[in-house]
């Protein structure tokens, strides 16, 4: 706009409807935000039931009844009124406030940007009123039928504001972010029962619970919901109850932190550095432990007045508060019966907690030496998946993985394979020589593999376990010998000179490169039913960008179902994958939620790949990093890892000779 600088602009009062707008840019950013908004009226109002439809990821409709005490005739214009609340009358009310609600200002901020109706019956009185706005304005007012409480009914959000409906993510985003705000509510009050329904599918489902930990189980079931740990404390002006997972279900994300402040579900800096506090020293730094932590605090010690939307809040006593959930946690883990603390003795407090047995890291991940192939630490909570010897079909060495029995550290383990090249297995049949795995009878309890039909286990060329191009190549190679370095590289020596390689990426090259499945070729090794369904947890969001794609995971022989709002089941599995990252992998096919249809056969080779790879850091036993440089001797192409970097640089004698000058 072209500024007069002779003349000052006309200042003037902004209507109603403009103003309400402007609110709602803060208080309602997405359709998530909208459940918030409403659900937290309905608990205000002492619901019992909470039911939430959406469709279109909440563009096209949110709907939330509620059967708490409900509005009568004369208040529901009031209610959609600027500034209008029955929480705060006086500015004092504002230190002490016990609502979740409180500013008078989330009603007219969503009718202002969608098509609004609110229809609400007090209990004892004989009908129900409704009142629908557009856009702010009001349209009709008049009689309904309704069981008693209220109904809220927004379509077409943000009809009115198409520089906000463009910011809004894909169905599948914000359907899931909307999940995640339920889950999150459900959580904050146990005692409610909570159902949502997008498109018409159940997502959520939760009877009133009597406790938390009922609903904590009812939402994440598997491993997290079996190591719950509960978690107690108070100090002067404030108590903390709730539980924690055991570390073992950490995962890379914070996701898993539900921490709520008087009931009202709080993403607060001060409290997340508190938890990291109380994890330590049992828990690797960059993980993040699940929290399902209530804190209670007098309401004159916090001020939740900070943002439109509350999530931010200010205490008044830091330290106190931070004492209190940190030691609350520290003293939770250090008090298990065997306890995994890293320490020996964890000071808690003041008092010094002695864990009930000596010192045990439970977490294979933390020892240094672990074999390549055991899961990252980020894999996230899942059931136990089995973990004995698994059947190694036809003698033919698998890609990946030895059994993790033969997990120990480096000095005493003797030397096993885990480089074998699929055409060493297939080679001389899986005999005892260095560099092919042994066949292993089938532990107990141990889900059988199925077997295959004879012309699939005939199969000419069975590309997992054999790359085409590396039938021909010798086996005998020119290594003289090889150094590792800074646990990182390897440098081998050969007749022609040296070559330095990097060894995470010439192993990930090497995997992938002996992969490349098809969906019979991922089949052929046999599938695994699985009588303790693997749980992968994983957010709302990403369950609900994931669950478009799992139909067609089953043509790769893998059966996975979304079995909560922030879990996928995984129910069988091609033996070939039994050690795939499947949080990474649904994490990745997340992101690209009903697109990632197309390259599904490429992404599970690549996520198959880089976790069975031995990583850099990792020690490698003397025939370990031969048997790894031979790889690049008998395969071809290694000289690029998947993605595109180099994994060796070669020096040859006669260059080394010119540069010093020889
Ligand atoms: N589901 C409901 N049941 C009963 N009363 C309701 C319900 N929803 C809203 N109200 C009434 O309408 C009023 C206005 O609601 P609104 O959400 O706009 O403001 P608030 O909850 O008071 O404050 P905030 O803007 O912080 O949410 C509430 O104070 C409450 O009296
Ligand atoms: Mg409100």
């Amino acid at each position: 706009m072209a500024v007069d600088q002779r003349r000052p602009p006309v200042i003037h009062q902004l209507s109603a409807a403009i103003a309400n707008q402007i609110a709602a840019g803060e208080v309602v950013e997405r359709p998530a935000a909208v459940v918030k908004e409403l659900a937290e009226n309905s608990l205000d109002a002492g619901a019992t039931r909470i039911e939430v439809a959406s469709e279109d990821g909440g563009r096209r409709l949110i709907e939330i009844s509620d059967d708490g005490h409900g509005m009568g005739r004369d208040d529901l214009r009031l209610a959609v009124s600027r500034h209008a609340t029955s929480k705060l009358t006086r500015a004092e009310d504002l230190e002490r406030i016990a609502t979740l609600g409180f500013r008078g200002e989330a009603l007219p901020s969503i009718a202002a940007v969608s098509e609004f109706a609110i229809a609400s019956r007090p209990h004892g009185e004989s009908t129900g009123w409704e009142l629908r706005l557009n856009g702010g304005e009001e349209v009709a007012f008049a009689p309904c039928a309704l069981s008693p409480g209220t109904r809220v009914t927004v379509r077409n959000l943000f009809w009115n504001v198409p520089a906000r409906l463009k910011f809004l993510k894909s169905e599948a985003a914000e359907t899931g972010h909307l999940t995640d705000q339920v889950v999150r509510l459900a959580l904050s009050h146990p005692g409610t029962a909570f159902r949502l329904r997008c498109d018409g599918r159940i997502a959520v489902d939760l009877p009133a619970s009597e406790d938390l930990t009922q609903r904590i189980r009812a939402l994440f079931p598997g491993d997290l919901a079996s190591s719950l740990i509960a978690v107690d404390g108070s100090s002067d002006t404030s108590q903390i109850s709730g539980f924690i997972a055991h570390p073992r279900t950490a995962t890379a994300t914070a996701r898993r932190q539900y921490l709520f402040l008087n009931g009202r579900f709080v993403r607060d800096r001060l409290l997340v550095a508190a938890v990291k506090e109380g994890f330590k020293g049992f828990l690797e730094p960059r993980l993040h432990g699940a929290v399902f932590l209530h804190i209670d605090l007098d309401p004159a010690q916090v001020d939740v007045n900070v943002h439109p939307t509350k999530s931010e809040v200010r205490f008044r006593r830091e330290g106190e508060v931070f004492a209190l959930v940190s030691r609350a946690i520290q003293k939770g883990l250090a008090s298990q019966p065997g306890g995994f603390s890293l320490l020996s003795a964890q000071v808690v407090g003041r008092e010094v907690v002695k864990p009930a047995a000596p010192m045990v890291v439970v977490q294979e991940r933390y020892l240094p030496l672990t074999i390549a192939t055991e899961p990252a630490p980020n894999r996230g909570p899942t059931a136990p998946v089995p973990t004995g010897p698994e059947p190694v079909r036809g003698g033919a060495s698998t890609w990946h993985a030895e059994p993790r029995e033969t997990i120990r550290a480096a000095e005493d383990r003797p030397s096993p394979s885990r480089y074998t090249t699929p055409s060493v297995a297939n080679g001389d049949g899986g005999s005892s020589r260095p560099g092919v795995l042994v066949q292993h009878a089938p532990a107990l309890g141990e889900p059988p593999v199925q077997p295959l039909p004879a012309a699939q286990v005939n199969r000419p060329t069975d590309q997992l376990n054999r790359p085409p191009a590396q039938l021909n190549r010798p086996t005998t190679t020119p290594i003289r010998r090889v150094l590792q370095l800074n646990r990182m590289y390897l440098l081998i020596e050969t007749d022609t000179g040296i070559r330095l390689v990097d060894q995470h990426a010439l192993h990930e090259k090497a995997l992938l490169n002996s992969l490349a499945p098809s969906a019979s070729d991922l089949i052929a090794g046999g599938r695994q039913e699985l009588l303790m369904p693997i749980q992968v947890a994983l957010s709302a969001a990403e369950v609900a960008g994931v669950a478009p794609v799992l139909p067609a995971l089953a043509e790769f022989g893998i059966d996975a179902v979304a079995a909560g709002p922030t879990t996928i089941q995984v129910r069988a599995h091609p033996a070939r994958l039994r050690r795939l990252d499947w949080a990474g992998f649904f994490a990745d096919v997340a992101a690209d939620g009903a697109a990632a249809v197309d390259g599904l056969r490429e992404r599970l080779a690549h996520h198959a790949a880089c976790r069975a790879a031995v990583k850099a850091g990792q020690e490698l036993s003397p025939d370990e990093q031969r048997e790894l440089a031979q790889l690049l001797f008998t395969l071809d192409g290694m000289e690029h890892c998947p993605h595109g970097r180099p994994t060796v640089l070669d020096l040859p004698w006669d260059e080394l000779a010119r540069r010093f000058q020889r």
